[in-house]
């Protein structure tokens, strides 16, 4: 027989698929919140998914926080494939230096031997900075690979969690106690219709370009995660490959 190299339930996958209007999805047993364990086989379910569809020479455009952190930790050589490039999907988003996108890129570049490229900008930036900074021609080589990724992996987050994670103003924390919203992917916020409610301005990614990008990866689990995932999945590509935990399924399920 051959082993999964992860936990996964198919009966738990089809259900929740069928429930956000995916493709597929992949569920891995436990609860990120309550053990890193869990955070790893994710890590792994998506590396794994990862190998079915990569191809030599592709571009790779990876966000931050802790899960890509695992994602990068489960890279293996196996996925070698020759002269693959790593780009952080957005500029700034502030985290800890270990859960920035330019590290974890420069991580999975390194462990599947292949190349990265960084990409430094501040939050909340003004529209002439945006415009100067978008010309010089470092960043608009690095903006182009990002557009033209052939893979997407990216995280999601709670609304509030990631807001006080990024030492968001008094003003823009009240717009989304406002505007209700519980869930953060890219920079952006959306209410549990996906709705965007507010968005960072930095450079890189933007939500539209996704319809361009082949194959998407979404890695988040923990039950708290519950309501973010399932309102980013109302307006997420249906290409999005959701990879989660058992926590998030039941939460989803039972509606
Ligand atoms: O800040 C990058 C990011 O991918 C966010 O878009 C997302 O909400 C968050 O990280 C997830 O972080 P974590 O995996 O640590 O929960």
């Amino acid at each position: 027989p051959i082993m999964k190299e992860f936990s996964s339930a198919p009966e738990l996958e089809k259900q929740l698929a069928a429930a956000l209007n995916l493709q597929s999805c992949n569920v891995v047993s436990g609860n990120a919140d309550e053990s890193d364990w869990v955070k790893s086989e994710l890590g792994r379910a998506c590396v794994s998914r990862l190998k079915e569809v990569i191809n030599e020479g592709q571009v790779i455009s990876v966000t931050g926080g802790s899960t890509m952190n695992a994602v990068a930790e489960a890279f293996t050589e196996k996925l070698n494939k020759e002269n693959l490039l790593f780009v952080p999907a957005r500029g700034g988003i502030g985290a800890d230096i270990k859960d920035q996108a330019n590290t974890i890129c420069q991580k999975m570049a390194n462990k599947a031997g292949g190349n990265y490229m960084v990409l430094y900008s501040p939050d909340q930036v003004t529209k002439e900075f945006y415009e100067t900074f978008i010309q010089e021609s470092s960043i608009r080589e690095v903006l182009m690979k990002i557009k033209s990724a052939d893979i997407v992996i990216h995280g999601i987050g709670d609304a509030m969690t990631m807001a006080r994670r990024r030492m968001t103003s008094e003003e823009d924390m009240q717009k989304l106690v406002q505007e209700k919203a519980v869930a953060e992917a890219f920079g952006y916020y959306f209410d549990e219709n996906g709705r965007i409610v507010h968005k960072v301005q930095t450079v890189g990614l933007q939500l539209e370009d996704l319809k361009n990008i082949p194959h998407i990866f979404a890695v988040a689990g923990g039950a708290s995660k519950a309501k973010a995932i399932k309102a980013y999945m109302k307006i997420a590509p249906k290409n999005t490959v959701l990879i989660t935990d058992e926590a998030v399924t039941n939460e989803i399920l039972k509606g």
